[in-house]
């Protein structure tokens, strides 16, 4: 059988209280609507329709992808519009209803869900809440079986009694959607078209409404304000953490990390209190990342550690290297087995070979460094005179004291060693000693000046 997926995505959310459109609010640093759009990939479904309305360009451009079609609902006037909407471009057999404020619904969820649907039966999610609130409630007949869905504000003061809710999640054969929505009345407390009244219609013409909750009660919390924002945002929090947690992961405190893309983890890796991780981050075996990093676009090696407030950004190190505390690596920094950079040194598209030493106060751009290199406290590299970029390169077992100025372009040869404080402008052969300093004076019998 052939499956659509339709999201809905038209509404305004005015409860966010936004120039942005809700959908296109963040969870995790991924839009609302992106989520559902990445769950329904999942599914591989034939098509992917997305129903769009405020905020219509500016929703379209936030979220790529060739394979989404689109419709727009030039007015809102109800849910059962909104699918009605997309039904002229769907040809498939069924048809799944995702809401796209309901950000963080499950792939293998909705694989189950939808086994639920065929020619006869309509597939709903529902869910058993302490506090119901505002939802839909689902009303069922003195069998058990689903009887219709009532509008939380056309409810009675019984039916707001009955805790099963609607999640707005269904699923329905095509053909029974394209005779149904046609047929829908606004006539309602919010004269508006419920999608939801077409249970009642599936219902009376005999089909099946089968329904069935999450896997987790978590993946069907809508977002309708910034508050609902902010508590899914953590519940996702802690169900990343969970997963890394039992992928073989220590986290010292798992309400104290926040994964904002996807975070990659061997065994063995142990994350101290209050990191950030953002994009894709990969970490080997063994590797310990202190407290109040933030790592971004990274892939660390085994038996790496992190020193506390370190900020790495499009960095990749190999095994056994030292980095921080406070350290700042930006893009391709590239570290060698056992390199170390310590403390208030900045790095940019720098590569820094194997057991080779950057400890304090450098900075280290375009350059290329070797094997076994220390570089001294202080040191940088010149790279940019005020136009473009030039590189510095230290050959292997180069020596570079304190305090030196590395005027680009300039390479220091292998084993060569430069004095503390020398401006070096002109190559170092190998082996050599390079010294470019004013020479010292000492002035004998010199008098301070003194105050009268
Ligand atoms: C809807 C359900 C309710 C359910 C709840 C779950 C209806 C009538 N009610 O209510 O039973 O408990 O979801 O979260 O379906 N949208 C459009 N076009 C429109 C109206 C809405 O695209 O004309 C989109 C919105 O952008 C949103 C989704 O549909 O993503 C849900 O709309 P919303 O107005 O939030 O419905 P609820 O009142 O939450
Ligand atoms: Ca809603």
């Amino acid at each position: 059988m052939s499956l659509a997926v339709v999201i809905l995505a038209a509404g305004k959310g005015t409860r966010m209280r936004s120039a942005r459109p809700k959908v296109l609010h963040e969870l995790a640093d991924r839009a609302l609507l992106q989520h559902v759009i990445d769950s329904a990939r999942a599914l591989e479904p034939d098509r992917i329709v997305v129903v769009y309305g405020h905020g219509g360009e500016m929703v379209r451009d936030a979220v790529p992808g060739d394979d989404l079609t689109w419709v727009e609902q030039a007015d809102q006037r109800g849910t059962g519009d909104a699918v009605n909407q997309a039904l002229p471009v769907l040809s498939e057999d069924q048809v799944l209803v995702l809401l796209g404020d309901v950000p963080l619904i499950q792939p293998a969820t909705l694989a189950r869900f939808i086994g639920n649907v065929d020619e006869q039966a309509l597939a709903l999610m529902t869910l058993e809440l302490e506090e119901p609130g505002g939802y839909g409630r689902i009303v069922r007949d003195d069998t058990g079986s689903v009887r219709r869905i009532v509008e939380y504000k056309d409810a009675s003061e019984g039916e707001r009694a009955i805790r099963e809710i609607n999640t707005g999640i269904l699923g329905a054969p095509r053909t029974f959607l394209e005779q149904a929505l046609p047929a829908l009345s606004a006539e309602n407390a919010q004269g508006e078209y419920y999608l939801t009244d077409i249970i009642a219609m599936a219902v009376n013409q005999g089909l099946v409404v089968r329904a069935s909750g999450p896997e987790n009660p978590w993946e069907t919390d809508g977002v309708n304000d910034r508050v609902q924002l902010a508590r899914l945002e953590r519940i996702w929090q802690q169900v990343q953490a969970e997963r890394l947690m039992r992928a073989g992961v220590t986290l010292r405190d798992p309400a104290r990390i926040d994964i904002r893309g996807q975070l990659h983890c061997s065994e063995d890796v142990s994350i101290d209190i209050d990191s950030l991780f953002e994009g894709r981050v990969e970490l080997g075996s063994g590797t310990q990342i202190g407290s109040h990093c933030v790592l971004i676009d990274c892939s660390l090696g085994e038996n790496v550690t992190v020193l506390p407030y370190s900020h790495l950004e499009g960095v990749t190190a190999q095994a056994n290297c030292t980095i921080g505390p406070h350290a700042r690596l930006r893009t391709s920094t590239q570290l060698g087995r056992g390199a170390k950079v310590g403390n208030f040194v900045e790095t940019k598209n720098a590569v820094i070979g194997p057991l080779s030493k950057v400890n304090h106060l450098a900075y280290i751009g375009d350059a290329e460094i070797g094997e076994d290199v220390n570089v001294g406290a202080g040191t940088i590299t010149c790279n940019y005179d005020g136009a473009a970029k030039h590189r510095t390169v230290l050959r292997d077992g180069a020596f570079i004291g304190s305090n030196a100025s590395l005027v680009a372009p300039v390479t220091i040869g292998r084993n060569a060693t430069v004095g503390a404080g020398s401006t070096i402008n002109r190559d170092v052969p190998d082996e050599e000693l390079a010294v470019g300093r004013g020479k010292q004076r000492n002035i004998e019998g010199w008098q301070r000046p003194t105050k009268n």
